[in-house]
């Protein structure tokens, strides 16, 4: 008798497909159940990993979340503007999502640990762990633990029967959500490297985008995208079909040094065309509707926001806190903004709001609704200490 059942989190890929035989051969588990969640990643390699799950483990779910990951993680990220040194933030915004689900599984199958594929290095095993243990479960993380290197992994696989997906040529480690793909390792860990144009899948190199530049609308409620060029869908398609259009035009891809939580620098390769989209529509149109006051604190509570989600904690009660004011001043967050896509780049051509505190009748040089000379008293008393100052100073030369 080993120790009973496991769940593993389950991508298909090399580190978590050599995790199954490892679990039962140096971890005496006696059940290793695999658990994919798919977020949006392509539909072959969510074909791949329920095809391999079902082979190798003695039980595998797929789980749909693509709806909840959107709902849940996706549209919260939009109202906080959620980016981490410049980039919207992805993988961080699914850790959560996928470790609740395999959770669910875990305690379905009664199972007291769970097991994931992610390395000593990173942040994921931050990300997982943390969920992991709030539900009180053990984490195995055989390939923390084990301190494998990739060629032995090769290896064990090949002794295993285990199909190696990672082709020499192209020795990329992919991440992937309908909201953002990642792409690491291999030659790009040398941050002098120019990436080749083949790391990237839902861009085109900006050289290569059309000439003629494509207006879009999106419009906004409560600070979430429910329209693309007047039609309505709901969030997961309406982010697909603006992937492929902002992809065709080359927008959101970025190379960057990235600092990890453990405080590792990574060579980072990413690309996000909707998210580049969405969230640079979204902060305009909350410039044209809350307060100066609001933007200012805003922004603050963006970044604390920021920080909890992409060290996805998302239990800490700040998290909760922040989400509910930055809910409140979605409220308020409604309208179209129009675009235009061309060769890598997107602008805002114009945005509109039933909620705009924008008053062209206020501001315009041609409306007389102000009385000007109003202004004339609080220019008066207008930077009044800095000016006494100031006039003290030449005095005293
Ligand atoms: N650095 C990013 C993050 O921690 C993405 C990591 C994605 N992993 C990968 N194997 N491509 O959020």
């Amino acid at each position: 008798m080993g120790k009973g059942t496991i769940v593993l989190a389950y991508s298909g890929g090399l580190d978590t497909s050599i995790c199954i035989p490892l679990l039962k051969e140096r971890y005496d588990y006696d059940r290793v159940v695999t658990v994919a969640v798919h977020v949006g990643q392509q539909d072959d390699e969510i074909a791949v990993a329920t095809e391999k799950g079902k082979k190798l483990a003695d039980k595998h779910y797929t789980i749909d979340a693509r709806d909840a990951f959107v709902k849940d993680h996706v549209f919260p990220a939009i109202k906080a503007n959620g980016s981490y040194e410049g980039y919207p933030m992805g993988t961080s915004l699914a850790r959560p999502l996928i470790a609740q689900e395999v959770v669910r599984i875990a305690k379905k199958e009664k199972a007291k640990a769970i097991g994931h594929g992610c390395t000593g290095k990173g942040n994921d095993q931050l990300r997982f762990d943390f969920i992991i243990r709030s539900a009180g479960l053990e984490v195995v993380a055989p390939i923390r633990e084990l301190n494998l290197t990739r060629d032995w992994e090769i290896e064990y696989a090949k002794e295993h029967r285990i199909p190696v997906p990672v082709k020499k040529d192209k020795p990329w480690s992919i991440d992937e959500n309908c909201w953002s793909r990642s792409i690491e390792g291999g030659k790009l860990e040398d941050p002098a490297y120019h990436p080749p144009d083949e790391i990237y899948a839902w861009t085109v190199s900006p050289k290569n985008a059309p000439d003629t530049p494509e207006k879009i609308t999106l419009e906004f409620r409560s600070g979430v995208p429910v329209a693309l060029n007047n039609k309505k869908y709901g969030g997961y398609e309406l982010i697909q079909k603006l992937n492929v259009l902002a992809g065709k035009h080359g927008i959101g891809r970025n190379d960057m040094i990235e600092d990890r939580i453990l405080g590792l620098k990574a060579r980072e390769n990413y690309e996000h065309p909707a998210a580049t989209v969405i969230l640079k529509a979204h902060s305009d149109l909350e410039a044209l509707i809350l307060t100066r006051s609001e933007l200012a604190f805003k922004r603050m509570v963006d970044d604390k926001w920021s920080e909890l989600a992409y060290k996805g904690l998302v239990y800490e009660p700040l998290y909760a806190a922040l989400n509910a004011f930055i809910d409140t001043t979605q409220e308020r967050v409604n309208g179209t903004v129009d675009l235009e896509l061309y060769k890598g780049h997107v602008m805002v051509l114009g945005r509109s709001s039933p909620d705009a505190i924008y008053s062209s009748d206020l501001v315009s040089f041609d409306s007389d609704s102000i009385d000007q000379c109003h202004a004339i008293g609080v220019s008066q008393y207008f930077g009044i200490q800095a000016r006494l100052v100031k006039q003290m100073a030449a005095k005293k030369k």
